[in-house]
């Protein structure tokens, strides 16, 4: 139980305060999971039609806002501004797929083995829904969650992480301006632990959505046991990219550098272990080198920054450990810094940075890196390759470049992943599954499979017909 508090957001590349916000108490919260549950009720005898058209209308207010929520985005998080534009139609991209989704929540007859009876299958919203979302999506990882929910019937409470908090309040006003009521879409502030177990011991809320670290995801699901709730991890990723010996190396670099420095190396999907055949390894990490070169490190809302901010000290010495690491064991830094933990001015930039001659005794091989670190271990064999990749407990996202179809349908078929690029750093799309395999999360959100995690299905027998 904890008191009424303040959440101070900063702003990462400056550290200024942003905005102080309160956090709410256990019996606010409380109080808006009944209000949540209560709503259900009426929420979800609104047809899809309708229930379509205020998500349309919440999407068509988030665009007209776009420049607002993207500097409020940046301001928080730290991201370029280019980019804080583009989550902001990413985040709608979602809202508009799954406004045309409620139409197709489709049920289906069944021929039933006796002439007296007739089977129907029909899809329900499961109820009221929680989602816990991260601070490295503001937007996109919250639309991803509120518009499947909202679509299928279900109401919706979210609870944004306690950096960037901002982007998803903001977000949550549109709804309720976009006429979506206040009681179908809540947003709770407080600190993760103390929200989550609020959530998972609730008996009204069904559903939990979540996205974040792996440890902290097994945790919820533990705790989700006892309330046998639905649950939709989006956990940890450790992305191996092949660069089989016959791809395109200029389209590699450039897909691989998509990949690794978005966000400034912050996403679950990015580029962490770079896997490049033996004859082709010295002329693919001079190239990448030179282009990373390029990149211009700085304060998101400056013009041209290509890479800002890591989000906080804890990320960047993360970050920092991994390198030196790396270099103690024998890699070799084609560009970026060394770190200098004590240095506190230089807390929260990283400098892009390219380690060759990585080994897979190296901690960076296997620990999830979140930061612009692009490590390079070359292979002999695709066969070496794949268990390189595979060796991981994570499932994220892989990517592979090669223009061979034998070898392109042996990694799709080998390689342990729920996301696969071929060809491609940037395969996320709202109309196409997310997800992983193996420690990496359960389910699926984006495509016609996100919705599903939303709807229960009934089993309808009528006999004597
Ligand atoms: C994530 O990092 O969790 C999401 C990234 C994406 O949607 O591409």
């Amino acid at each position: 139980m904890f008191d009424m508090s303040v959440i101070k957001v900063t702003n990462p590349a400056t550290g200024e305060l942003v905005k102080e916000i309160n956090m709410n108490t256990t019996e606010e919260i409380s109080d808006m999971i009944q209000k949540g549950h209560d709503y259900f009720y009426t929420w979800k005898e609104l047809n899809a039609h309708a229930r379509a058209k205020l998500l349309l209308k919440w999407s068509a207010l988030i665009k007209e806002h776009q420049a607002e929520i993207a500097e409020l985005m940046t301001r928080e998080n730290g991201k370029p501004l280019s980019e804080s534009m583009g989550e902001v139609i990413y985040a709608t991209d979602y809202i508009d797929w799954y406004a045309e989704e409620a139409k197709r929540i489709y049920g289906r007859t069944i021929p039933a083995n006796n002439d007296q009876k007739r089977i129907v299958v029909s899809k329900h919203p499961i109820g009221l829904v929680a989602a816990i979302t991260p601070w490295n999506f503001p937007a996109a990882m919250m639309t991803r969650k509120a518009a499947p929910a909202l679509a299928a019937g279900c109401t919706f409470i979210v609870k944004p992480a306690v950096e960037t908090p901002l982007t998803t309040i903001r977000l949550v006003e549109l709804a309720h301006e976009a006429g979506i009521p206040e009681a179908a879409i809540q947003c709770v502030n407080g600190r993760g632990r103390d929200v989550g177990d609020i959530f998972t011991e609730s008996p009204l809320i069904r559903k939990i959505t979540f996205t974040g670290s792996t440890p902290v995801g097994k945790s919820i699901i533990k705790n989700s046991a006892d309330t046998v709730k639905s649950v939709t991890m989006e956990l940890g990723g450790h992305a191996p990219v092949i660069i089989a010996k016959d791809a395109d190396i200029d389209l590699a670099v450039a897909q691989t550098i998509i990949s690794k420095y978005r966000n400034a190396g912050q996403t679950c999907v990015c580029a962490n272990r770079i896997i490049v055949h033996e004859s082709i390894v010295d002329e693919f990490s001079e190239k990448l080198a030179e282009k990373v070169k390029e990149l211009r490190v700085g304060n998101g809302m400056d013009q041209g920054t290509d890479i800002g901010p890591v989000i906080n000290r804890g990320a960047y010495e993360k970050i920092a450990a991994q390198v030196q690491d790396a270099i103690d064991k024998g890699a070799e830094v084609l560009v970026g810094n060394k770190y200098d933990v004590s240095d506190e001015s230089s807390y929260y930039f990283v400098h892009p940075t390219v380690l060759k001659n990585v080994n897979v005794d190296m901690d960076i091989m296997y620990e999830e890196t979140f930061g612009p670190i692009a490590p390079i271990i070359s292979f002999n064999t695709i066969e070496e390759a794949v268990k390189i990749a595979n060796d991981t407990p994570f499932g994220l996202a892989a990517y592979f470049f090669t223009n061979d179809y034998r070898t392109g349908i042996q990694l799709h078929e080998k390689l342990e992943y729920g996301i696969i690029g071929w060809n491609d750093g940037g395969p996320s799309a709202a109309h196409a599954p997310f997800g992983g395999m193996k420690e990496s999360g359960l389910g699926r959100e984006g495509g016609i499979e996100g919705i599903e995690p939303y709807l229960e299905t009934k089993y309808l027998s009528i006999g004597n017909v």
